[in-house]
């Protein structure tokens, strides 16, 4: 076996030794000296290598910490901060300066304690805000915070714990968005829906009130109608009896009858129209057709009209009329709110003296129809003048709940007013204020809602 020549013989090629001659100790030290540097060479090669890598590493590591800093930065729509231990702002973003409104410079250092509102603070909530998050490592809530110019705006808070590698507490990341425009619009939404959910309920009772209406209307109705209609065949079917008998009836006798049966179908062609008013008045199909009339004839009219039923009663009627008030309006229609008008206090004061006056009013002309009946009871008043509305009339006292309706709708039609000032046991008075000039053709009537 042959040695490879030692370094320390290479050295001097001059002097060649046995080899199993004993090497000199200087030789020995120089020989592993050069071991150790060869070593030492190889490590601080490799000591090399690993700064090469870790400040690579560390480029790297600084580069990612920037984005994420400048990222956090950028963020506009939240505010996010960090806290050191004790609650003081170590970080601000520019999310953060423009909800909270602080520049970085004069919050940094700062207790976030004053974000909250004094009742918070006074509820030690900052502090309870921080512990919550050091012991669970997470808080969230919503709450009321606190601008820099003292406004207030509704918020969402996230507050983390942030540890160093070995677990110990180093601060806080705290996240904040404003929820005002969320919970504004959640209010909206809300009272959206209360107000449908009152129209709906608003709705289904005018519907349910509308459909008791109907019954009681058709029960009124036929009732109504049945009435002069029994009248009439009974009047009609004595006649005819009395003719078969043979027996001789004067022209008297059968005018009487004539007149008693005339008198019934005219009762019945009164509710017809008034029903007939109606449906006109739903469809819109009612216009006017004025022309000039003195108002003074327009009454004596009417009462001319009631004279029978009036000396039947025994009601007597004064007139109190203006003779030089003329006006342009729909004369059959104003007749029929005048007939209405002495029809009711014909009807509910029944005997007792009637006013009929014309005179000069707040809207041109002022008719009232004044009684000295049992009057109508103020909470009453507002249902008068609704369709087939009696308002607890004595059921003994016929009527279909129209009249009101349909001189109410004729009055307004010529741009009036009709109401009613009564209580019970005063009598009533209703009183028709019109302008003394509707030009044709106005007065259509709208749907009632
Ligand atoms: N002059 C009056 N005195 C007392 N109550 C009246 C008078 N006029 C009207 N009313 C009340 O108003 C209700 C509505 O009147 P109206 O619409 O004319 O219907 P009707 O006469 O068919 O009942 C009547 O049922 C009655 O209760
Ligand atoms: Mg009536």
């Amino acid at each position: 076996m042959t040695s490879r020549p030692r370094p320390s013989a290479r050295l001097r090629p001059g002097k060649q030794k046995a080899p199993a001659r004993k090497k000199p100790k200087k030789d020995l030290q120089i020989e592993e000296l050069l071991v150790e540097t060869g070593a030492l060479r190889e490590q601080q090669q490799a000591l090399q290598t690993r700064i090469a890598e870790l400040t690579t590493a560390n480029e790297t590591l600084k580069r990612g910490e920037d984005r994420f800093r400048l990222l956090v930065e950028s963020v506009k729509d939240y505010a996010i901060y960090m806290l050191d231990p004790g609650g003081m702002v170590s970080s601000w973003n520019a999310g953060a300066r423009r909800l909270k409104g602080y520049e970085a410079a004069e919050i940094v250092g700062q207790h976030y304690s004053r974000f909250f509102t004094p009742e918070d603070r006074d509820a030690k909530l900052p502090e309870v805000e921080l512990e919550r998050a050091r012991v669970d490592g997470r808080f969230e809530a919503e709450g009321e915070r606190v601008r820099k110019d003292g406004s207030r705006f509704w918020a969402n808070v996230i507050v983390s714990r942030i540890n160093d590698a070995s677990g110990k507490l180093l601060g806080f990341s705290k996240v904040t968005r404003d929820l005002t425009e969320r919970r504004r619009a959640e209010g909206a939404m809300r009272s959206a829906n209360e107000s449908l959910e009152a129209r709906v309920r608003d709705r289904t009772a005018d519907l349910e009130k509308a459909l008791k209406a109907r019954d009681v209307f058709l029960s009124i109705a036929s009732h109504e109608l049945k009435t002069p209609l029994t009248s009439l065949s009974l009047v009609l079917q004595m006649g005819a009896r009395a003719l078969k008998s043979g027996r001789k009836s004067t022209p008297e006798q059968m005018l009487e009858v004539l007149e008693r049966a005339a008198k019934q179908s005219m009762a019945l062609g009164d509710l017809i129209d008034g029903l007939l008013d109606v449906s006109r008045i739903q469809a819109g199909r009612f216009t006017l057709e004025p022309q000039k009339l003195s108002v003074a004839e327009l009454c004596e009219e009417v009462a001319a009209r009631f004279a029978p039923q009036l000396s039947q009663t025994q009601t007597p009627l004064s007139l109190s009329l203006d003779r030089a008030l003329e006006a342009r309006w729909d004369k059959r229609r104003l007749l029929q709110v005048l007939a209405n008008l002495l029809s009711n206090a014909l009807k509910y004061a029944q005997g007792k003296p009637v006013q009929l006056s014309a005179e000069k009013g707040p809207l041109g002309v002022r008719l009232t129809v004044k009684d000295n009946g049992p009057g109508i009871a103020l909470e009453r008043q507002p249902q008068i003048f609704e369709r087939f509305e009696r308002a607890g009339a004595p059921a003994n006292i016929g009527g279909l709940g129209l009249g009101l309706f349909i001189a109410r709708r004729i009055v307004e039609a010529h741009r009036g007013t009709l109401s009613v000032d009564s209580d019970t046991g005063r009598g009533a008075a209703f009183i028709v204020d019109l302008p003394d000039h509707v030009t044709a053709g106005e007065g259509g009537f709208e749907e009632p809602a």
